[in-house]
């Protein structure tokens, strides 16, 4: 049996073998006591885990404060997002319809070469002392009556023959003697613009003739004269410049009469806006 006492610690060998009944008293008895501190230790620590509940730090005051301050947070940011990005759904898609409108609108229109123009309000209008059928905006006629002026002190019988023009008059002009020459609908429209398109709807736009020479009004013939020699080196101090010079890129004849004012913010926008 000396296999017996080898699982058993050296200091306890002798009781436990002169124990009739070693194996049941005295291990019996210091294995209670083993129980009995083990309970204790386990029970001590188990003690201390409670009072420290250690589990606490990370369960009680991390997440039942930070998830709901964390969810509130949460909340209140899908709140002012869902504001921000709900809001603006109407507006900017109001504005986007509004502003794709307004691109459509603005976007200039074009025919045959020519810009589509509004009609000047005919209230707004001011007739030419020299010609009362022309009618130009109030800046443009002032203009143009310094401009006759000036012509004729250096010498130049400047004058008028055509200002704004309603869709009446171009619907004549364009459809009406296309038809009496039997022009095609481009030949027409190097010449002419179709209604709607012409820079004369604006009231910023006019025809020059030379007084004394009659036969040369509206033809190219017109650059020969002082008149236009006048206009080719004054026409810019009044704010005036050549709408249809040769080679312009809208592909319309060269108009050496016809001439626009760019002198203002209005006039330039309607004539210069992309
Ligand atoms: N003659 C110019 C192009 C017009 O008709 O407006
Ligand atoms: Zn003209």
């Amino acid at each position: 049996m000396a296999n017996f006492t080898d699982d058993i610690p050296e200091a306890r060998r002798e009781t436990l073998i002169s124990s009739p009944e070693p194996s049941l008293a005295k291990p019996a008895s210091n294995s209670t006591a083993w129980i009995l501190l083990v309970i204790a230790i386990l029970g001590l620590a188990g003690a201390g885990i409670w009072w420290f509940k250690p589990w606490t730090s990370v369960v009680d005051i991390p997440e039942p404060v930070e998830p709901a301050a964390t969810g509130s947070a949460v909340a209140a940011e899908q709140a002012i997002a869902a504001s921000e990005t709900a809001a603006p759904p109407a507006p900017d898609s109001a504005s986007t319809d509004s502003a794709s409108e307004n691109s459509e609108s603005n976007d200039p229109v074009s025919l045959l070469g020519h810009r589509q123009y509004a009609l000047a309000d005919t209230n707004s209008l001011v007739a030419i002392s020299t010609n009362a059928m022309v009618r130009l905006k109030p800046e443009a006629a002032q203009k143009v009556e310094a401009m006759i002026a000036d012509a004729k002190a250096a010498g130049a019988h400047l004058d008028v023959i055509s200002g704004f023009r309603s869709l009446e008059d171009q619907q004549y002009l364009f459809f009406d003697l296309k038809a009496e020459r039997g022009q095609t609908t481009q030949t027409r429209a190097e010449v002419s613009a179709p209604p709607g398109y012409s820079e004369h709807h604006t009231g910023y736009a006019i025809d020059f003739i030379d007084g004394t020479q009659p036969a040369t009004d509206l033809e190219v013939s017109f650059e020969g004269t002082p008149a236009f020699r006048w206009l080719e080196e004054n026409a810019a101090y009044y704010g005036f410049e050549l709408s249809f010079p040769k080679g312009n890129d809208q592909n319309v004849a060269y108009e050496p009469w016809h001439w626009r004012y760019v002198g203002n913010q209005e006039s330039l926008e309607l004539f210069y806006q992309d």
